[in-house]
């Protein structure tokens, strides 16, 4: 492409070149155009890039760098900017390769002079690290905001179920009772610390950069505070080598929104089970399953395996940007420009899927009566009987044996532990007495755990109550 040869978009203007290009002799091939622009993706970050602007406008007024008027100019120029983007005017230009270069030439475009002066003291590098911990900080908000509607409907479901008692499952194999509603608050449990990892990312990213230049600060009389204050910046960094190259927000960000991509995967394998025929503990709505194009009997939860699938793609976007980061030399390399790339997809992954998920939630229920016919089936009830007999003074380790043997008379002539009688059960202790019978069967095992936090009927009513109480308060 020639010299200059950069059209101006909706702006009608004559060919305008970049400020670097009096350096270089012609310009850019239309490979490196195409190669080297994040306009297509960063363009996002348009009214974080202009709300900053705006904010070093003031300061630069402030400080006697630019003139009232002049910021006034360039205010109004990024306002009405910021609507043609917003109304769809504004027309793209990859060949100002980001949005910054965009935004501002499309400035000096409208209203010339005052708009070559807004770069003042500033560097793409410093501007794109605000720009993404503007937009990060809302996208936290957003995610959390989420998260919390998540929690909400499962303490929903939780209140519905305080009393039903469910197989609890380790190895998935039957393990010991459980009440359904004590199973549903453990996803609230984990999307809560979900939650507060995103809190302490805030906190961190949450320092402006601006000020710090290309790498080494500036020799005008910046007022950083000034920008940081303005824009709600909770401090300003440090360093500017470190301010100008640091992405550990971006790496941290991605990894929480791995760890709840994570955390969904689980729900979504849980209930892809229980949906089954072979389970049978849980019916979806059938406006969120899906059918075959063959089979017609067939109800799909493709939602739930989608779900479950899209956890691959966060996972690939944080080992994306580890990547990008690990080994880059000190100071802004444009390697950091692919950040973006992987920041958003994982937070639109994580944010759509959050959505599926909460729907799911919201449109499922749990097939007591189905679960109840089969919760006899894999002796839930052996250790709470292991514990009986350490209550009547057997050690624990011969209590495991005892009951170990029991199971196995138990499978040899088809009964249930439930379903022995006393003289049957006196054979293998002489210490278990009638009131054995409370301790026996599933649900007569759920009303008897005693320790905070356990999953019966008790601790799972108080839970109930605490999270709609913590709940409210969001
Ligand atoms: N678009 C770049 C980014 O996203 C900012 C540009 C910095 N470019 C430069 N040549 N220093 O990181």
């Amino acid at each position: 492409m020639a010299k200059g040869g950069f059209a101006f978009g909706a702006h009608e203007m004559d060919k305008q070149e970049k400020s670097w290009e009096k350096r270089f002799t012609g310009g850019p091939d239309a490979l490196t155009v195409d190669f080297v622009q994040s306009l297509s993706y960063d363009k996002r970050l348009y009214k974080y890039d202009i709300v900053g602007s705006i904010a070093h406008a003031q300061m630069l007024a402030e400080q006697k760098l630019i003139t009232k008027p002049e910021f006034k100019q360039i205010k109004d120029g990024l306002i009405e900017i910021s609507q043609e983007i917003a109304e769809g005017r504004f027309k793209f230009d990859k060949t100002y390769e980001d949005i910054h270069m965009a935004i501002e030439a499309a400035l000096v475009a409208k209203i010339g002079q005052a708009g070559e002066k807004l770069h003042t003291g500033r560097s793409r590098n410093d501007q794109v690290a605000m720009d993404i911990r503007l937009w990060m900080r809302d996208q936290i908000e957003i995610l959390q905001a989420k998260i919390t509607l998540l929690q909400k409907a499962f303490v929903k479901l939780a209140g519905k179920h305080t009393e039903d008692v469910m197989p609890g499952f380790t190895h998935l194999q039957r393990a010991q009772p459980i009440v359904i509603g004590a199973y549903l608050l453990s996803f609230v449990e984990r999307l809560e610390r979900d939650l507060a990892r995103l809190k302490n990312c805030r906190q961190l990213l949450n320092v402006s950069p601006l000020g710090s230049g290309a790498v080494a600060g500036s020799t005008l009389a910046l007022d950083r505070k000034s920008t940081a204050e303005q824009l709600g910046f909770f401090d300003i960094s440090r360093n500017s080598i470190d301010a100008v190259s640091d992405r550990d927000f971006c790496a941290e960000f991605i990894f929480d929104c791995a760890l709840i991509a994570t955390h969904l995967s689980q729900l979504a394998e849980d209930w892809i089970i229980f949906s089954s025929t072979e389970f049978g503990f849980i019916s979806v709505e059938d406006s969120f399953c899906t059918s075959s194009s063959m089979m017609p009997q067939k109800r799909n939860p493709d939602i739930l395996e989608l779900i479950r699938a899209k956890t691959g793609a966060v996972y690939g976007s944080l080992m994306a940007v580890l990547t990008i980061l690990k080994a880059q030399p000190t100071g802004y390399n444009r390697d950091l420009q692919e950040d973006k790339i992987h920041v958003f997809a994982a937070s639109d992954t994580v944010s759509s899927s959050m959505d599926a998920a909460c729907a799911i939630v919201s449109h499922t229920t749990f097939n007591t009566r189905k679960i109840k016919t089969s919760l006899e089936e894999g002796f839930l009830d052996a250790t709470a009987l292991a514990e009986y007999l350490v209550g009547k003074g057997v050690a624990f380790r011969q209590a495991h044996g005892i009951v170990g043997s029991l199971v196995a008379y138990c499978e040899r002539a088809g009964k249930k532990l439930g379903g022995l009688g006393l003289d049957e059960l006196k054979k293998y202790s002489a210490l278990i007495g009638p009131d054995v019978y409370e301790y026996l069967g599933a649900a007569n095992v759920a009303a008897k755990y005693i320790t905070e936090g356990a999953a019966g009927s008790g601790q799972t009513k108080g839970q109930v109550t605490f999270w709609q109480k913590r709940l409210a308060e969001r």
